[in-house]
């Protein structure tokens, strides 16, 4: 992998990551690279790894590092732009370790998106997608025009599997056994800083910009 710069963006579910990486990558040119996007069209195409990761992602467990290192090593092997921008990886120290070791141990540029517990179950319960573009609605916070259909392709709209209550449950316990140590880590291993991601998405878009500017 080229020596180009590297930015994470850590964060627990639904703390706006997808979200935020899609406009970082817009204005500054960054190759967005997102493991559960990754995942998820796996599962779509209904390909052989597909197949093995779609009941784990489903559970709220985290696939296992050497196939999700494969996945990233492969797309970080191209060219990357201006730089890269990984969302949802890493999720643990061995993913945080082997990130090291290919991008030749220059440190990254760490911003760990903030967000309590009762917000993430809001947001993550009203999110739908659309089953054709992909593109991301929020029932409370940014609906589509027509109830259930989206508004750029007139697809159904519909929840993750994993966007239900007990899963994501599960998936903020995940996060704080195998994915918070990863904040403690980054904090000696890398150019570390925090966002407070309750507010609006321009909001917290403005605040990530400015802690970057500062790094
Ligand atoms: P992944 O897809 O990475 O899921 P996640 O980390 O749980 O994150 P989400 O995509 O749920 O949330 P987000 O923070 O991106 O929030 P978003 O911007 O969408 O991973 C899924 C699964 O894949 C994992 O559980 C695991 O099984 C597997 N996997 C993936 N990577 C892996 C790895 N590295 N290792 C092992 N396994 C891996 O926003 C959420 C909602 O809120 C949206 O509706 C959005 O519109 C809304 N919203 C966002 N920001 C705001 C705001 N500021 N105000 C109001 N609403 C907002």
């Amino acid at each position: 992998m080229s020596e180009k710069l590297v930015t994470i963006l850590l964060g627990p579910p639904g703390a706006g990551k997808g979200t935020q990486a899609k406009r970082l990558a817009g204005r500054f040119g960054y190759l967005h690279v997102s493991t559960g996007d990754i995942l998820r069209e796996e599962v779509r195409a209904g390909t052989d790894l597909g197949s093995r990761v779609e009941a784990i992602m489903n559970s709220g467990e985290l696939v296992p590092d050497e196939l999700v290192a494969e996945i990233v090593g492969k797309k970080l092997a191209r060219d990357t732009g201006n730089g890269i921008l990984l969302d949802g990886f890493p999720r643990t120290l061995a993913q945080a370790t082997y990130l090291s070791r290919i991008s030749n141990g220059a440190p990254p540029v760490v911003i760990n998106l903030k967000l309590e517990d009762a917000e993430v179950v809001r947001r993550l319960n009203g999110r739908r997608h659309c089953r054709g573009c992909g593109n991301i609605y929020n029932l409370y916070y940014s609906e589509p025009r027509k109830e259930g259909i989206c508004d750029s392709c007139g697809e159904e709209l519909v929840l993750r599997p994993d966007d239900r209550e007990s899963v994501i449950r599960e998936r903020l316990r995940v996060y704080r056994d195998q994915t918070q140590p990863l904040v403690d880590y980054y904090k000696t291993e890398g150019r570390y800083g925090e966002v407070e991601a309750s507010g609006g998405i321009r909001e917290v878009f403005d605040s990530v910009v400015q802690t970057m500017s500062r790094m």
